[in-house]
């Protein structure tokens, strides 16, 4: 519903339930921004309108203030390479969940037109922002720069705190003073985003981010592709951050009349520290993004670990057979099922070739769906949609549907062929529809989809755009991507699918509207899952976390590590299994077993609740501690993981948050192995005890005299009266 259009409106105050953002909007002049914090009184706010000096652009744009860092920067189709933005109007649109703000600017000679929009939820703190831009200029307009949006922020004792890693070691963190200079947090990968740094930032205002206290602000540009977050620290008292699509190799050839929308930038404020900021993300995040943010997720199996790409019939059965008697959900193939002329037998070949292998699968997918059925439980297979080997049918019907630098030869990904197709091509963008749609056609009960991306784009060159828009390569693939994302949602909008991408490459805000969840890493080593789940879990729910219980020795880093680790360090996520369980003792899948049925109990605490992050495994004392608490306060479950092992180690007693001070909680501990109970079993403490001291947790456990190297307990909460 449009609320109101008031030409002449001066102050704009976008607000949630405990954040203000104050603009200063007179009609034929520049945009400014005033106040971005806790929520204002109105006395307060009518008192900053008079007393705040309102003296930088809320959008700044190039040309007239050229030593300045902009957030949009143009050449006119006559060659002017200056804007200058002056506000025409403010509308408001209310859509029940949100109040959308639209300031429209037109420059003050050309008819060149900017809509910056910040859309303020209502039950969350979380606000919005993003850009329109269009023209009815002469001919092309090319815009050089185009972030999605900009804030400065007040010096003082600012730190940021971002991830950064890479393959295997995604979403690891770190937190740093903002210093003079520029700081800049940028991807390239053209594809995937978030395997070597993340487009989501914290910044405290009060020195050192702490957990459960200090003044934060959060923001995530909901982006898929390359991006560019900026933070500009100059010789004024503010650091002016930036963020949007990375604009290298990428500028764009505005037509006229074509509306050219950046992505959004979501902003958030907290009294509360990082945990804080986290739990706004988390609750707008499954209320208004991730889709399906509000089904609670089943416990599945993974084949990849436990077969690689030995898929057959009798494997495939005797998999689901395991993961039912162990009490999960649903059993997900994942790659080396298709293809017909090439079969799938390692990474050399086959993508695009979405047909089964019958030599692998004499049954087909209808005939694993049927063993599933028997088994009671759901089945999941793997796709690669986006991509191709050159060694692929697809690739000898469509040579042409690759990208590809012209006049080069093709450079080449993952097993020496694999390349990625070019998403900008409509045609494209309908076969990557026409893999999820021929599958679901034709195996309606299919519960699942692990959609993996395992390329980046390695050479610069598309078929499809024309010669002179071959800078729009980047950005036209991610609005195919979505485009064809969005095709799937729109007609299976039930069906769960996981965002994988090499591992953790696509934990973004962009891709999670069309994916119910996403891989963190294809490193199951559980103790360093402690690290990246802590880091990622700055942003991102639990619920959409997979997170899996995988072999001892690991694949990856060769670590042995107890099952009882393992199993506490996947249960605080989104449990599944990633192992071969024909390898486990009956013991082991016992254990599994009982975790499964105790994660089932929990799983709505852990997928629903609120995230309390307790004690840093980044602090290197030796422990590491987080909490969820229902948004009712009367359950949680609260998790500790030695992450050293020491002899005559002292650790930390860890008080836990997010509790009711004054209600009462029944303690029991949940994947208990040792010979005796805690000594705190089945007691209750006051919430304000529980949060002032927490509990004396022994250091080690006690399994008939054996003291693995490793401790970690689950202990479940309940309020009693
Ligand atoms: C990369 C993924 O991250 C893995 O989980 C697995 O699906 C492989 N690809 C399959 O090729």
């Amino acid at each position: 519903m449009m609320l109101s259009s008031y030409l002449l409106a001066q102050s704009i105050h976008i607000s949630t339930k405990n954040m203000s953002l104050v603009l200063n909007a007179q009609t034929g002049k520049e945009l400014k921004f005033v106040y971005f914090g806790q929520k204002l009184s109105d006395q307060d706010l009518n008192s900053i309108e008079k007393t705040e000096a309102a003296r930088f652009a809320a959008y700044p744009a190039y040309g007239l203030n050229c030593t300045q860092e902009n957030a949009l920067s143009v050449q006119h189709a006559d060659g002017n390479m200056s804007l200058e933005m002056a506000v025409q109007s403010v509308d408001k649109k209310d859509d029940n969940h949100a109040v959308t703000t639209t300031i429209t600017m037109k420059d003050k000679v050309y008819p060149f037109y900017v809509k910056v929009n910040y859309k303020a939820y209502k039950d969350v703190d979380m606000i919005e922002t993003w850009t329109e831009v269009n023209h009815g200029e002469k001919g092309i307009v090319m815009m050089t720069e185009f972030a999605s949006a900009y804030l400065p922020i007040r010096k003082g004792n600012v730190y940021i705190s971002h991830l950064y890693g890479a393959w295997g070691n995604e979403g690891k963190l770190v937190c740093e003073p903002l210093t003079p200079g520029v700081k800049e947090i940028i991807n390239k990968d053209g594809v995937r985003n978030s395997h070597t740094a993340h487009a989501e930032v914290m910044f405290s205002l009060d020195g050192e981010a702490k957990e459960n206290e200090g003044r934060m602000i959060g923001a995530a540009l909901c982006y898929s592709g390359n991006y560019r977050l900026k933070v500009n620290t100059d010789e004024s008292e503010y650091h002016h951050f930036f963020a949007g699509i990375n604009e290298d190799n990428s500028w764009y050839n505005l037509k006229k009349d074509e509306i050219f929308t950046t992505p959004a930038l979501a902003l958030t404020y907290t009294k509360e520290g990082l945990s804080g900021a986290s739990r706004n993300f988390h609750k707008w995040g499954r209320e208004y993004k991730l889709a399906n943010g509000n089904t609670l997720r089943k416990v599945l199996l993974n084949s990849w670990e436990g077969v690689y790409f030995n898929i057959n019939e009798e494997g495939m059965d005797q998999m689901m057979a395991d993961i039912a008697s162990m009490g999960g959900e649903l059993f997900v193939m994942d790659d080396g099922w298709f293809g017909v002329k090439y079969p799938r037998k390692n990474d050399h070949s086959s993508l695009g070739d979405w047909e089964v292998d019958k030599t692998k699968l004499p049954h087909g997918i209808q005939g694993l769906i049927d063993a599933a059925k028997k088994h009671g439980i759901k089945f999941g297979i793997w796709i690669e949609p986006e991509m191709t080997n050159t060694v692929s049918e697809l690739y000898e019907q469509h040579p042409d549907w690759v990208i590809k630098a012209p006049q080069r030869d093709l450079v080449l990904g993952r097993g020496g062929t694999q390349v990625v197709l070019d998403l900008s091509n409509p045609a494209v963008q309908d076969f990557v529809f026409g893999v999820v749609d021929n599958l679901m056609t034709k195996y309606p009960d299919l519960d699942y989809i692990k959609w993996d991306a395992n390329a980046s784009i390695m050479n610069h060159g598309s078929n499809y755009l024309t010669k002179d828009n071959q800078s729009h390569l980047y950005i036209d693939y991610h609005r195919g991507f979505e485009k064809a994302c969005q095709r799937i949602r729109a007609k299976y909008p039930k069906l769960t699918i996981q965002a994988c991408a090499s591992g953790g490459g696509r934990a973004n805000w962009g891709v999670l509207p069309y994916f119910d969840e996403f891989w963190v890493s294809d490193d199951t080593d559980a103790l360093q899952r402690v690290y990246m789940q802590w880091g990622t879990s700055y942003f991102f729910p639990a619920i959409a976390m997979a997170s899996h219980i995988s072999a001892a020795p690991n694949h990856q880093t060769g670590r042995v590590i107890p099952l009882k680790f393992r199993i506490d360090v996947a249960m605080s996520g989104r449990l599944g299994m990633e192992i071969q369980p024909k390898n486990m003792t009956e013991n082991e899948k016992n254990l599994c077993k009982n975790a499964i049925a105790e994660y089932k109990n929990i799983r709505p605490i852990v997928q629903m609740g609120d995230i309390y992050r307790l004690q840093s495994p980044y602090n290197h004392i030796g422990i590491s501690s987080l909490m969820y608490v229902t948004p009712e306060k009367d359950k949680a479950v609260f998790y500790w993981y030695k992450t050293e092992h020491f002899v005559n180690q002292h650790l930390p007693r860890i008080p836990m948050a997010g509790l009711k001070a004054d209600k009462n909680y029944k303690v029991h501990e949940l994947n208990r192995i040792d010979a005796h109970p805690l000594v705190f079993e089945g007691q209750v403490f006051s919430g304000e005890y529980l949060m002032s001291n927490g509990l004396e947790i022994p250091y080690n456990h006690r399994v008939r005299g054996v003291q693995p190297d490793y401790s970690s307990r689950v202990l479940y909460l309940e309020e009693v009266n």
